[in-house]
């Protein structure tokens, strides 16, 4: 249905020049009903890939209540809601334009199983989060110190910050579906893990998690066929990650040469953050 009013509307909001505007796409029913897009350049970065990973690891046609940290334009909590009814999803973001971007959106269409925090999700204020079923964190860690708990992290101490930052989200929800960069609030001249250094962001993030008190299910990175998807990893490898000793030094050939073989240089540097699936560990409640 063409809305001009409503399109200029949605496009002011979604262009905001702010630090993340421009970053997902609008969700498929969206650009259907409405005729309303924006360009992504996918090759670079997009939600395809990651949206549909996201499907094959969990069951949204049961009841379930989750949580979209950092819900951006709402691309997943918007795509999620309107696809699987039963699902109940908080979409919890700190940029207002972005808030308002996700809400004008919900009432057109009358999403009444999505609920739209206008929150920032710092240390102190996990504490009053709500239990969730899951909770999807999607590049927003990696900007703690920067974006938000400015008091409490620098680059030197971030990998402690973020076992903490972990450990409380975990009280909070039974599964977690994460992803980060690895450039400090997203700058290239400070990274937490350089580039080039896949098998570390793997091992560190692995890490983080484990030291969180999580249990890790899953650790995907990215292939390519003729689209970009996401796989598992290799179980032998999976294996070496999270039950291996911390060094890995026994094992870093066939770490290595599983890593050369994925050919993950050819990916951009968004496409080069794995995906993690984690559940509660209970064995340290
Ligand atoms: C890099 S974008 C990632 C967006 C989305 N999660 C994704 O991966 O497509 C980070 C988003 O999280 C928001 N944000 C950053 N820190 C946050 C926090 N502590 N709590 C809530 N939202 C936050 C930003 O405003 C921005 O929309």
């Amino acid at each position: 249905m063409n809305n001009p009013k409503l399109i200029e509307k949605l496009k002011a909001l979604y262009n905001d020049n702010s630090k993340h505007s421009r970053y997902q796409n609008i969700p498929a029913f969206v650009r259907e009903e409405l005729g309303y897009t924006e360009t992504i350049d996918e090759n670079w970065r997009g939600d395809t890939a990651r949206y549909n990973y996201l499907l094959s690891q969990f069951d949204f046609t049961k009841e379930m209540i989750i949580g979209d940290i950092g819900a951006n334009t709402g691309f997943f909590s918007l795509s999620l809601a309107h696809k699987y009814p039963s699902i109940k999803i908080y979409a919890y973001e700190c940029n207002p334009k972005h808030v308002e971007h996700i809400e004008i959106i919900k009432d057109y269409f009358s999403i009444s199983n999505l609920y739209v925090e206008p929150k920032m999700l710092d240390l102190k204020n996990i504490d009053n989060l709500k239990y969730h079923d899951l909770i999807i964190n999607f590049n927003v860690l990696h900007h703690a110190g920067v974006d938000y708990d400015q008091d409490f992290v620098n680059l030197d101490n971030f990998k402690s910050y973020a076992i903490s930052y972990l450990a409380k989200l975990r009280e909070k929800t039974g599964k977690i579906i994460f992803q980060m960069g690895y450039n400090w609030g997203g700058n290239k001249q400070k990274p937490i893990i350089k580039l080039s250094n896949d098998l570390d962001k793997l091992a560190f993030t692995a890490k983080i998690f484990q030291k969180a008190g999580w249990k890790i299910d899953m650790i995907a990175i990215i292939k390519k066929s003729e689209n970009n998807y996401y796989e598992n990893i290799r179980k032998d490898i999976f294996e070496i990650l999270v039950n291996g000793n911390d060094c890995h030094t026994e094992h870093t050939d066939i770490l290595n040469a599983y890593i050369n073989k994925m050919n993950l240089n050819i990916f951009s540097e968004f496409y080069r953050r794995p995906i993690l699936v984690c559940k509660r560990n209970q064995s340290v409640d």
